[in-house]
Protein backbone atom coordinates (compact mmCIF):
# COMPACT_ATOMS: atom_id res chain seq x y z
CA UNK A 1 0.00 0.00 0.00
CA UNK A 2 1.06 3.24 -1.10
CA UNK A 3 0.22 5.05 1.96
CA UNK A 4 2.53 1.91 4.29
CA UNK A 5 5.35 2.38 2.17
CA UNK A 6 5.61 6.23 2.33
CA UNK A 7 5.86 5.86 6.23
CA UNK A 8 8.08 3.27 6.64
CA UNK A 9 10.85 5.35 4.03
CA UNK A 10 10.25 8.44 6.34
CA UNK A 11 10.76 6.17 9.07
CA UNK A 12 14.13 4.87 7.38
CA UNK A 13 14.95 8.33 6.27
CA UNK A 14 14.07 9.80 10.43
CA UNK A 15 16.49 6.89 11.55
CA UNK A 16 19.64 7.58 9.33
CA UNK A 17 22.85 8.49 10.87
CA UNK A 18 23.54 12.24 9.44
CA UNK A 19 27.73 12.33 9.24
CA UNK A 20 28.68 15.50 9.75
CA UNK A 21 33.06 17.07 9.05
CA UNK A 22 34.88 19.57 9.97
CA UNK A 23 37.98 20.58 8.12
CA UNK A 24 40.67 22.34 9.27
CA UNK A 25 44.62 22.65 7.81
CA UNK A 26 46.51 20.43 10.15
CA UNK A 27 43.68 18.97 11.92
CA UNK A 28 45.06 19.93 15.48
CA UNK A 29 43.59 23.41 16.58
CA UNK A 30 40.41 24.54 14.89
CA UNK A 31 38.47 21.65 13.26
CA UNK A 32 39.20 19.31 16.39
CA UNK A 33 37.69 22.24 18.72
CA UNK A 34 34.63 22.17 16.05
CA UNK A 35 34.17 18.66 16.62
CA UNK A 36 34.06 18.52 20.33
CA UNK A 37 31.57 21.67 20.33
CA UNK A 38 29.47 20.05 17.93
CA UNK A 39 29.38 16.71 19.48
CA UNK A 40 28.52 18.32 22.75
CA UNK A 41 25.39 19.71 21.43
CA UNK A 42 24.28 17.16 19.69
CA UNK A 43 24.64 15.05 22.80
CA UNK A 44 23.18 18.06 25.07
CA UNK A 45 20.24 17.81 22.46
CA UNK A 46 19.53 13.82 22.93
CA UNK A 47 20.51 13.64 19.32
CA UNK A 48 24.34 11.55 19.79
CA UNK A 49 22.76 8.26 18.32
CA UNK A 50 21.45 9.86 15.65
CA UNK A 51 24.29 12.41 14.48
CA UNK A 52 28.07 11.49 14.17
CA UNK A 53 30.94 14.20 14.34
CA UNK A 54 34.19 14.04 13.02
CA UNK A 55 37.66 15.93 12.34
CA UNK A 56 39.84 16.17 9.45
CA UNK A 57 43.00 18.12 8.36
CA UNK A 58 43.87 19.21 4.51
CA UNK A 59 47.34 19.22 5.33
CA UNK A 60 48.98 15.79 6.95
CA UNK A 61 51.82 16.58 8.69
CA UNK A 62 50.23 16.49 12.11
CA UNK A 63 48.97 12.95 11.38
CA UNK A 64 49.13 10.95 14.28
CA UNK A 65 49.59 14.08 16.70
CA UNK A 66 47.10 14.71 19.52
CA UNK A 67 45.08 17.84 19.59
CA UNK A 68 46.98 21.34 20.32
CA UNK A 69 47.64 21.93 23.54
CA UNK A 70 46.58 25.37 23.74
CA UNK A 71 43.39 24.41 22.24
CA UNK A 72 42.54 21.53 24.68
CA UNK A 73 43.59 24.12 27.50
CA UNK A 74 40.72 26.96 26.30
CA UNK A 75 38.11 24.12 25.47
CA UNK A 76 38.66 22.17 29.43
CA UNK A 77 38.18 25.34 31.13
CA UNK A 78 34.71 25.61 29.02
CA UNK A 79 33.92 21.60 29.81
CA UNK A 80 34.67 20.37 26.53
CA UNK A 81 37.30 17.64 26.17
CA UNK A 82 38.81 17.31 22.59
CA UNK A 83 39.77 13.73 22.11
CA UNK A 84 41.20 11.68 19.04
CA UNK A 85 44.47 12.40 17.30
CA UNK A 86 44.75 14.25 13.67
CA UNK A 87 44.58 12.25 10.17
CA UNK A 88 44.24 13.80 6.86
CA UNK A 89 41.21 13.94 4.71
CA UNK A 90 40.59 11.75 1.93
CA UNK A 91 38.17 11.67 -1.18
CA UNK A 92 36.52 8.33 0.54
CA UNK A 93 35.23 11.23 3.11
CA UNK A 94 33.54 13.06 0.68
CA UNK A 95 31.12 9.95 -0.22
CA UNK A 96 31.28 9.21 3.47
CA UNK A 97 29.95 12.16 5.44
CA UNK A 98 26.60 14.53 4.37
CA UNK A 99 28.04 17.52 5.32
CA UNK A 100 31.32 19.02 5.52
CA UNK A 101 32.33 22.07 6.66
CA UNK A 102 35.27 23.75 6.03
CA UNK A 103 37.31 26.23 8.36
CA UNK A 104 38.09 28.92 5.97
CA UNK A 105 38.74 29.56 2.24
CA UNK A 106 41.81 28.17 1.83
CA UNK A 107 39.90 24.68 3.04
CA UNK A 108 37.37 24.55 1.18
CA UNK A 109 39.32 25.23 -2.02
CA UNK A 110 41.53 22.47 -1.34
CA UNK A 111 38.23 20.16 -0.53
CA UNK A 112 36.21 21.42 -3.49
CA UNK A 113 39.65 20.09 -5.20
CA UNK A 114 39.18 17.18 -3.71
CA UNK A 115 35.58 16.57 -4.46
CA UNK A 116 35.93 17.22 -8.42
CA UNK A 117 35.84 14.25 -10.14
CA UNK A 118 34.69 11.71 -7.50
CA UNK A 119 30.99 12.75 -8.21
CA UNK A 120 30.51 13.18 -4.74
CA UNK A 121 26.68 14.55 -3.22
CA UNK A 122 27.73 16.50 -0.20
CA UNK A 123 26.96 19.87 1.24
CA UNK A 124 30.42 21.36 1.47
CA UNK A 125 30.17 24.64 3.57
CA UNK A 126 32.09 27.03 5.22
CA UNK A 127 31.38 26.86 9.03
CA UNK A 128 31.36 30.45 9.68
CA UNK A 129 28.08 30.26 7.23
CA UNK A 130 26.17 29.57 10.58
CA UNK A 131 27.80 32.19 12.90
CA UNK A 132 25.43 35.01 13.43
CA UNK A 133 28.25 37.04 14.69
CA UNK A 134 30.38 37.25 11.56
CA UNK A 135 29.69 40.13 10.03
CA UNK A 136 31.22 39.19 6.70
CA UNK A 137 34.05 37.36 7.99
CA UNK A 138 33.63 33.55 6.62
CA UNK A 139 36.65 32.46 8.13
CA UNK A 140 37.80 31.14 11.59
CA UNK A 141 41.32 32.19 11.97
CA UNK A 142 43.92 30.10 11.86
CA UNK A 143 45.40 30.31 15.45
CA UNK A 144 48.62 28.34 15.25
CA UNK A 145 51.39 30.99 15.00
CA UNK A 146 49.74 33.62 17.41
CA UNK A 147 48.70 33.72 21.03
CA UNK A 148 46.44 32.28 23.95
CA UNK A 149 43.75 34.89 22.53
CA UNK A 150 43.63 33.50 19.33
CA UNK A 151 42.56 30.06 20.74
CA UNK A 152 39.96 31.74 23.03
CA UNK A 153 38.54 33.57 19.77
CA UNK A 154 38.20 30.52 17.78
CA UNK A 155 36.19 29.06 20.75
CA UNK A 156 34.17 31.79 20.67
CA UNK A 157 33.14 31.78 17.10
CA UNK A 158 32.83 28.04 16.73
CA UNK A 159 30.39 28.14 19.70
CA UNK A 160 28.36 30.31 17.94
CA UNK A 161 28.75 28.68 14.70
CA UNK A 162 27.98 25.19 15.82
CA UNK A 163 24.45 26.79 17.25
CA UNK A 164 23.79 28.00 13.86
CA UNK A 165 24.56 25.09 12.82
CA UNK A 166 22.41 22.19 14.78
CA UNK A 167 19.33 24.05 13.63
CA UNK A 168 20.29 23.50 9.94
CA UNK A 169 21.15 19.46 10.82
CA UNK A 170 17.98 19.72 12.71
CA UNK A 171 15.80 21.38 9.64
CA UNK A 172 17.91 19.81 6.74
CA UNK A 173 17.57 15.94 7.99
CA UNK A 174 14.58 16.59 10.07
CA UNK A 175 16.13 16.07 13.46
P1 LIG B 1 44.58 24.02 12.38
O1 LIG B 1 45.88 24.87 12.77
O2 LIG B 1 44.53 24.00 10.88
O3 LIG B 1 43.49 24.80 12.99
O4 LIG B 1 44.78 22.65 12.99
C1 LIG B 1 47.16 24.67 12.23
C2 LIG B 1 47.93 23.63 12.71
C3 LIG B 1 49.22 23.48 12.21
C4 LIG B 1 49.70 24.35 11.25
C5 LIG B 1 48.90 25.38 10.79
C6 LIG B 1 47.63 25.53 11.28
N1 LIG B 1 51.02 24.21 10.76
O5 LIG B 1 51.44 25.04 9.92
O6 LIG B 1 51.73 23.28 11.19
Amino acid sequence: MRGVSVSSDQERASLRRVRVLFVCLGNICRSPVAEGVFRDLVERAGLGGRVEVESAGTASYHAGEGRDPRAVAVARRRGIELVGTARAVTARDLTRFDLILAMDAENLADLRRLAAGNGAAVELRLLREFDPGASGELDVPDPYYGGARGFEDVHDIVERSCHGLLEHVRRTWGL
